[in-house]
């Protein structure tokens, strides 16, 4: 019969529609997809986590684990990361080979300087005009008026990671309220 469709076009027609589809599918799907993940961009990575620390960042940027950072860094050691705000925070290794629950805000209380570690004098002294703080970073000589900032530095138990945690407690080193909270 001539009007009748042959019946082996009639699977044709059903694949081909099925085939449209796919590709419109397979055009359409990763755009609405690719939101998702520009969405999560905006969240900087290691800006947060599960304990709302905020994950220590070495020199190079990398993420700091602490058994790791313990391997390479020894008793006394007062080495600089990036801490909460992207200030220079110091970590510090107890005699005990343990990372210390505070780290040192490396800002010069005075102007701003950035305030190395003088290891033989066990000090931290800043270059720019003379200040001296303890090994814990509590002021010795000015012009400095305050001591360094602390931050609680935590161990994340997931993963392993440094965690800097806002210090609102009283300054252990002075006994005073804490001036840069
Ligand atoms: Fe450190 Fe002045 S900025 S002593």
């Amino acid at each position: 019969q001539a009007t009748s469709i042959p019946a082996d076009r009639v699977p044709d027609m059903s694949k081909r529609k099925t085939l449209n589809l796919l590709l419109l599918g397979a055009l359409s799907l990763p755009t609405a997809g690719m939101l998702v993940p520009y969405g999560s961009f905006l969240v900087p990575p290691g800006s947060g986590s599960a304990t709302g620390g905020t994950v220590a960042k070495d020199a190079v940027g990398n993420d700091v684990v602490a058994a790791e950072w313990l391997k390479t860094h020894g008793p006394g050691d007062r080495t600089l990361t990036q801490g909460l705000k992207g200030d220079p925070t110091y970590l510090v290794v107890e005699s005990d080979r343990t990372l210390a629950t505070f780290a040192i805000n490396a800002v010069c209380t005075h102007l701003g300087c950035v305030v190395p570690f003088n290891t033989a004098e066990k000090k931290f002294i800043c270059p720019c005009h003379g200040s001296q703080y303890n090994d814990q970073g509590r002021v010795v000589r000015g012009p400095a008026p305050l001591s360094l900032a602390l931050a609680h530095c935590d161990v994340g138990l997931d993963d392993g990671k440094v965690l800097f945690v806002p210090w609102t407690e009283t300054d252990f080193r002075t006994g005073d309220a804490p001036w840069w909270s």
